[in-house]
This record gives structure tokens, C-alpha cells and sequence, in this order.
């Protein structure tokens, strides 16, 4: 298969990476704003390539150049997030813009960019990461509005892409996760210890976005162990 990721420079999007890369048969294009770290990972495998990437301001032509020397793209895992933790009336309108920039706009755009690629793949997976704080009914936490309300739209763009894009054969689902051990989570909760590591949850984002079109479309499914 071949995967693009995005935010593989740290956390669950890094362990995901190396996980994939694991199968000799998969190709991963990792993409992140931070050139050293991707860089590292991409040492770590050769089935790794990196791209220097910024979602909220893309260089198209240099994902599209790295997307045709790969050979097309199967699987779109759009794990980049940005968590800004701020009092509903102290954030600012900044702040909403980059949360909905990344979180939301990001992810529009390369799926919007990676279409005609993923059209032509028999096996296509558009995976999004969204969060428990943004799956309908679940505990919500103070300071998260921003981040929260982005995943919310994340979780039903999915719900609504899988149906446009069923007659094309393109699965997109949405992991909405609960706590995971990362530099997001200790921004959010300091001090908090999740039971799950990414290294773990990466073992099972990998294996979702080898195989879970084959029995999910249009889903939102909570992946958590925990509160949060
Ligand atoms: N950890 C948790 O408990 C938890 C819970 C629920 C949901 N999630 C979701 O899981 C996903 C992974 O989170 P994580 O915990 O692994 O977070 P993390 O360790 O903070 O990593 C976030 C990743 O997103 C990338 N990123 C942020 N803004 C970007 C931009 N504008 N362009 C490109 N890349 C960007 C970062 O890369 P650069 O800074 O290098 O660009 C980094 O690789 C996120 O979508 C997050 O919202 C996490």
C-alpha cells in the first residue's frame, strides 16, 4: 500500500509510520512541519519518504511530485493535529481560526488534493483522526471548545464524504481517540498518565488503516479505554 500521514513527527502519527513500515509491501509518505524530526524517522526504514508540510499552507506541487514518484497514494491517514487548551472567553479569534486551519481546513484540503488519486486505487482508505471530545454525547472538558468543535467537524466529515465518495469505492472513517500518552496529551492534561502509549495505539491505527474499509464506511468509532 501506499500511505500518506500526516503529523509523523512525533506521537501516534510517527509510531503509526513505523509500524506500517514494518510490512516490506507498504510505502509511507510522512509528512510534517519539522524537517529534523521527519528526517529521522524517515533513517529509520526505507520504505519511509519524507515531505517538509505544512497543512494550513500547503506546497501542492511538492506533494505531488513526492505522490507520482510513489505511484499513487491507497491510504490517506490525516493524524495531524493542533491543541489549543484556553478558557472559552480567553481564546481568541486566532486561536479559532488555526484550531479550524489544522484540524478541519487542513484535512479538506489534501483530501481535496489526493481524490484523484485515491479514485484510482482498489483499495482506497481515507482514515481521519478526530477525538472523544468531539463524539456526540461524550464527557467534554473546560478549555477544549476549540479543539473540541474542530474534531466534532472532522468526525461528521467523514460521516458525509463516505457517502459522496461510496460509488467510487473510497472508504473514509473517522478514529476518534480517548487519552493517549503524547506531547498533545500532556499539553491538555499535564500530569494526567493514560493507560494507552502511542506506540499501542499506533499497532492498532495501522492495522485499521490496512483493513478497516473492509468493515466500516462512514463511521465515527470511539477509540478509548479511559475518561478522558
Ligand atoms: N494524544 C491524545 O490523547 C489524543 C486524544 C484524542 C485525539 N488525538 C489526536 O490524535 C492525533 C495525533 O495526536 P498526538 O497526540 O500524536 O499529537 P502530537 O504528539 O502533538 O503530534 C501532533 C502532530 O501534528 C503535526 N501538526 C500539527 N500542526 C500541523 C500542521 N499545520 N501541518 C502539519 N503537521 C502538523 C505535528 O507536526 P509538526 O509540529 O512537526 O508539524 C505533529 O506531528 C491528533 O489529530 C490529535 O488531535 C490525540
Amino acid at each position: 500500500m501506499n500511505i500518506i500521514i500526516t503529523g509523523a513527527s512525533k506521537g501516534i502519527g510517527y509510531d503509526t509510520a513505523l509500524k506500517l513500515a514494518e510490512n516490506p509491501e507498504n510505502k509511507i509518505l510522512a509528512l510534517s512541519r519539522n524537517e529534523q524530526k521527519v528526517k529521522e524517522l524517515a533513517v529509520e526504514s526505507d520504505q519511509i519518504e519524507y515531505l517538509v508540510f505544512d497543512i494550513t499552507s500547503p506546497d501542492i506541487d511538492a506533494l505531488l511530485q513526492k505522490v507520482e514518484a510513489m505511484g499513487g497514494v491507497d491510504i490517506l491517514l490525516n493524524n495531524a493535529g493542533l491543541l489549543i487548551n484556553k478558557p472559552f472567553r480567553q481564546l481568541t479569534m486566532s486561536d479559532w481560526q488555526r484550531s479550524f486551519g489544522t484540524n478541519i481546513l487542513g484535512v479538506i484540503g489534501l483530501i481535496r488534493t489526493l481524490l484523484p488519486y485515491l479514485e484510482k486505487s482498489s483499495n482506497a482508505h481515507i482514515i481521519n483522526i478526530g477525538s472523544m471530545g468531539g463524539f456526540q454525547g461524550s464527557s467534554k472538558f473546560p478549555g477544549l471548545s476549540a479543539y473540541s468543535a474542530s474534531k466534532a467537524a472532522v468526525a461528521n466529515l467523514t460521516e458525509c464524504l463516505a457517502e459522496e465518495l461510496k460509488d467510487q469505492k473510497i472508504a473514509v472513517n473517522c478514529l476518534a481517540f480517548g487519552a493517549v500518552q503524547t506531547e498533545m496529551l500532556e499539553t491538555a492534561f499535564p500530569g494526567y498518565q493514560a493507560s494507552l502509549s502511542s506506540e499501542k495505539m499506533a499497532e492498532w491505527v495501522a492495522w485499521f488503516c490496512l483493513n478497516g474499509h473492509q468493515f466500516f464506511n462512514g463511521k465515527i468509532l470511539p477509540v478509548s479505554v479511559s475518561t478522558p
